[in-house]
């Protein structure tokens, strides 16, 4: 089975952050979602991908290449305008041929295996397969209405509806799509939405299967979600010291300090991943932290955070918590100025010098 991920769009709820990157390749516990797509449909059993670029091609190119990294063959395919995921899914029609295949967002992540979902579909006899989730806010996603196991309705974003059943950013198609991509008009959005596909595909008699999934799922598509799906990866690190760590520092929990990072006169409590060439000197790294490489925390207070690479942060005076911080920020302060609290969203390249 091919599969196509999807990585073109706006990234617009990710800024500032995505103004000079792509949001699938926003780093998550210092590896970008984008990678963990890649690895998921490996570990399915697929070779062959499709990834849909939009304007932020080049990156996603530089960063995947040919896929071979991941045992994958990848091709990639021009959106030539961010048009919505139905028209993502038409423009692969020659790359996707005539046989089934599996859609994947690329700003999404997925604990769930999902070899057992495409062996299920090839034994079902549908025409389509969505995978659901339930979640506490289903108006901020596609959601899907299921009557005795059997989906009846889809409707995107919708104001009120009586089901919390999202859909997850992961479908299995058969050709059919193609006919209900063809068919489908702009939404209220002014995108071609494959949940419009989806239910032109209810309403045309074909068989819409439904599969609800156990283990957590997360979209990354805003900054709170990228630190909540930071601390869902780092939920299961495994320790892995090959960083430098000072007599007068102490690690306690699952920590990795990658090669050439530097813990001097600090304590850092795991789970937290620090990376390659980062400084932590006089400081604290608290739980579900990721610094990326070069990194500089200095004189501070850090945790449950997201901090991108090359980013400094000294001598600010009370501890940043829940905070997701761009590359190459300055965050400089005076010892003597001491507010109450600090939560951040800060993009790329600010400078915030209150010293
Ligand atoms: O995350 C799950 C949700 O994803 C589903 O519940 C919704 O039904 C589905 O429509 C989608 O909603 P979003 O509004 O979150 O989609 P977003 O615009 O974030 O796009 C998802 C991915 O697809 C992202 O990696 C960007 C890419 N994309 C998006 C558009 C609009 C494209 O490749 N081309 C596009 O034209």
């Amino acid at each position: 089975m091919k599969a196509l991920i999807l990585s073109g769009g706006t990234g617009t709820r990710l800024r500032p952050l995505t103004h000079t990157g792509a949001k699938q390749l926003m780093p998550i516990a210092n590896k970008p979602v984008l990678y963990y797509a890649l690895e998921t449909l490996r570990d399915a059993g697929i070779q062959e991908v499709g990834i849909v670029v939009g304007h932020t091609h080049k990156e996603i190119r530089s960063a995947v290449e040919d896929g071979q990294r991941w045992g994958l063959h990848v091709t990639y395919i021009v959106q030539d305008a961010p048009r919505g995921l139905a028209d993502a899914v038409r423009i692969a029609e020659t790359f996707i041929g005539h046989e089934p295949f599996l859609v994947y967002l690329g700003d999404n992540l997925i604990r769930e295996p999902l070899r057992e979902v495409v062996l299920q579909f090839a034994s079902m006899g549908s025409n389509a397969l969505i995978l659901l989730s339930s979640v506490p806010r289903p108006e901020q996603f596609g959601v899907a209405e299921l009557v005795d196991g059997q989906v009846v309705r889809l409707i995107e974003k919708p104001t009120v509806t009586d089901s919390n059943l999202a859909l997850v950013g992961v479908y299995v198609f058969d050709h059919t799509i193609f006919e209900a991509v063809k068919s489908i008009g702009l939404s209220w959005r002014r995108e071609y939405e494959i949940t419009d596909a989806i239910q032109y595909l209810v309403d045309h008699q074909y068989r819409v299967s439904a599969h609800v999934l156990t283990g957590w799922w997360k979209d990354t598509g805003t900054p709170h979600d990228v630190v909540e799906a930071n601390r869902l990866i780092l939920d299961s690190l495994e320790s892995s010291i090959t960083g430098l760590v000072d007599a007068d520092s102490s690690l306690s929990g699952s920590v990795v300090l990658e090669p050439g990072a530097q813990v001097i006169r600090s304590v850092v409590r795991g789970p937290a991943i620090i990376g390659r060439h980062a400084v932590i000197r006089d400081a604290y790294v608290g739980p579900f932290t990721a610094l990326g490489n070069t990194v500089q925390i200095i004189g501070s207070e850090i945790e449950n955070s997201v901090v991108l690479a090359g980013t400094r942060i000294e001598n600010v005076p009370v501890r940043i918590d829940g905070s997701l911080i761009g590359q190459d920020v300055l965050l400089l302060y005076n010892r003597d100025y001491r507010p109450h609290a600090w939560s951040f969203v800060l993009g790329d390249h600010s400078r915030a010098d209150f010293r």
